[in-house]
């Protein structure tokens, strides 16, 4: 059986670059459902259909499909064929998939991907509902979260290096608007399971975070 590690959390609490950390060590893939979600949102976009829209959303998903690969450790997410590693980490496509991802017909699409690379596959995955829906039976679960502030600090630090304007209180604004989006939705909504360990990063490094999910994998083997 495959060896599976499950990373939920908030946005921007520090999941992908941990999980990316911890896959590096242990020589497993790292599987980024968000891009999942996001190259979804992104095709709704592109046909200008409404995320308020159920029924328009539902019926896209047989029009689409998501499929992953990995170049040196990096995830690629293709839709329908194409490349759009470069589209997703926009806040437009990030608000259409927290809005989008509400949705059953959504889920149950990436839910069943997420599931048949995790069976055969050791890896990483993180996301909302891993450790709760999508792999219960993960060996090594995680919830890691931060302060709204040292997330809104840390994605302020991230757009100011990429040389974007942007203001720290509206970037804090949307964290918790994404936060009240992703916990309260009726479907697989954002919690920690019962059997994931709580990681608050807010005062930890990324390699002190890195090692106590090491620790925790060793723990388990
Ligand atoms: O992690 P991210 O910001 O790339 O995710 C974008 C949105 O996708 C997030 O706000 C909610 C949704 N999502 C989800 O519902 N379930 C997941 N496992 C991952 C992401």
């Amino acid at each position: 059986m495959a060896f599976n590690i499950a990373i939920d959390g908030p946005a921007g609490a520090g999941k992908s670059t941990i999980a990316k950390k911890v896959a590096k060590e242990l020589s497993y893939i790292y599987v980024d459902t968000g891009a999942m979600y996001r190259a979804m949102a992104l095709f709704f976009l592109r046909e200008g259909i409404s995320p308020e829209d159920e029924a328009a959303v539902s019926g896209a998903c047989s029009r689409i499909t998501v499929t992953l690969s990995n170049e040196n450790g990096e995830q690629q997410v293709f839709l329908n064929g194409e490349n759009v590693n470069g589209q997703i980490r926009t806040e437009e496509v990030g608000n259409m998939a927290s809005r989008t991802s509400i949705y059953p017909k959504v889920r149950e699409k990436l839910t069943q991907l997420q599931r048949e690379l995790a069976r055969t596959t050791d890896l990483v995955m993180d996301g909302r509902d891993i450790g709760t829906c999508v792999l219960p039976e993960a060996q090594v679960k995680v919830y890691l979260t931060a302060s709204v502030e040292t997330r809104g600090k840390r994605r302020f630090l991230e757009l100011q290096e990429k040389g974007a304007d942007c203001e720290l209180e509206q970037i804090c604004r949307d964290i918790k608007a994404r936060d009240e989006q992703d916990m309260n939705r009726e479907i697989s909504p954002l919690r920690q399971a019962e059997d994931a360990v709580l990681i608050d990063s807010s005062s930890m490094t990324p390699q002190e975070v890195t090692e106590e999910i090491l620790r925790l994998v060793k723990g388990a083997n």
